[in-house]
């Protein structure tokens, strides 16, 4: 891929670019508890978009997506959204929030490709946010460091992407490693790598149903979290964020919550709970138990948090009468894309033939299956 990059840049400049990338990623346990300020844990993927990149001497940038065969110029100071491309404003947001920190940039000429498949929940968006937040690092010598860098890129999809996500894939894009996974504490950015245990591997399935993340759902579950705290502090002026909030506090204030926000907050407080209890177990090499918190988690993202789908159902049900796999649950933002499964290493082959075979049956839709 590196070279494919290569190649492409070549073709459409001349000259010899620098290349960078950045991986997409799976997240094993913790969904929808980064914007809430509670704990993830995700890892890295085998799969990556590279940013092949030359400096240029004015300050215009010409990026062509090769993927996508499309081609993109504008200038540093320009913030003018580019509805046909949507590509094109995650490398124009990095930009923008680079010049908005004071650093002064000078132009380059990039070609983007990779293989972290598209709007399937893996992150590629994060992944071309850091691929070219590490290009424009590297080629203007700027002083940053991967924490500054894991921020910059979400405030990049906040404020010009417009998507109101967490920080737990730029935070791993910047910080992950293969064959780890990476603990992080949402408030205070704490964070630690553990290592996987090779008895088991992490496989990727993915539903083949794309759901745009930007879609009014995510912003809309963001928004019940932020209402749920405003109700919960109106009485405990404690609670900053749905992280302060015990099971045992839920319950005191269950009756102040409307329905749906007992739901999403039950959701989030559970969840915070079981990433906690899962790093432990991932510790001390527990898989049964970490992929029994896999399977409470996606309960309680199906009917609690409700961004499942029946695609995402059928794969998780699919897994549960095998005994080699230690856990399933969605992954990601949810409506389409993604289930991770945590599966024993010797049983992949096999597991990967009888979701397909299976989930072909239950959709007639035909999956695909990554190693993580
Ligand atoms: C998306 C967002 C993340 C996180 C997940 C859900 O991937 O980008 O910040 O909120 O959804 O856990």
């Amino acid at each position: 891929m590196e070279s494919r990059a290569r190649r492409f840049f070549t073709a459409e400049y001349g000259g010899e670019p620098r290349v960078y990338r950045a991986p997409g990623r799976v997240n094993l346990i913790g969904e929808h508890t980064d914007y809430n300020e509670g704990y993830v844990l995700p890892t890295p993927i085998d799969r990556h978009v590279y940013v092949a990149a030359k400096p240029r001497p004015d300050d215009r940038f010409r990026v062509y997506a090769a993927d996508f065969r499309q081609r993109k110029e504008f200038t540093v100071g320009d913030t003018r959204h580019d509805p046909d491309r949507p590509w094109s404003n995650y490398v124009q947001g990095v930009v923008a929030v680079l010049r908005d920190e004071g650093h002064s940039l000078r132009g380059a000429d990039m070609a983007v490709t990779g293989d972290v498949p598209l709007g399937a929940g893996l992150s590629s968006s994060a992944a071309l946010l850091i691929a070219t937040l590490r290009a424009l690092w590297d080629m203007n010598g700027l002083e940053l460091d991967s924490l500054e860098a894991a921020f910059l890129g979400r405030r990049a999809e906040n404020a010009f992407v417009g998507v109101q996500c967490g920080v737990m894939d730029h935070f791993v894009a910047c910080l992950g490693e293969h064959g780890r996974a990476l603990f992080i504490d949402c408030r205070t950015n704490d964070h630690r790598l553990i290592d996987m245990w090779p008895t088991h591997r992490v496989v990727v399935v993915n539903t083949m149903v794309r759901r745009e993340l930007a879609a009014s759902a995510y912003n809309e579950r963001r928004a019940q979290c932020v209402e749920a705290v405003r109700i919960i502090s109106r009485s405990d002026p404690g609670v900053k964020a749905l992280r302060d909030v015990s099971p045992e506090k839920l319950v005191e204030h269950w009756d102040a919550l409307p329905p749906v926000l007992q739901r999403r907050a039950r959701h989030v407080v559970t969840e915070n709970q079981r990433a906690l209890e899962a790093t432990g177990f991932l510790e001390t090499g527990d898989m049964e138990g970490f992929g029994d918190l896999m399977y409470d988690s996606h309960e309680s993202l199906r009917y609690d948090y409700e961004v499942s789908c029946g695609e995402l159902d059928a794969l998780v049900d699919a897994t549960v009468d095998m005994d080699e796999v230690a856990g399933a649950r969605m992954t990601g933002a949810g409506f389409g894309g993604c289930t991770v499964n945590l599966v024993e290493a010797d049983y992949v082959a096999e597991f990967t033939e009888t979701i397909k075979e299976r989930y072909r049956r239950a959709t007639a839709k035909q999956p695909e299956v990554y190693l993580a």
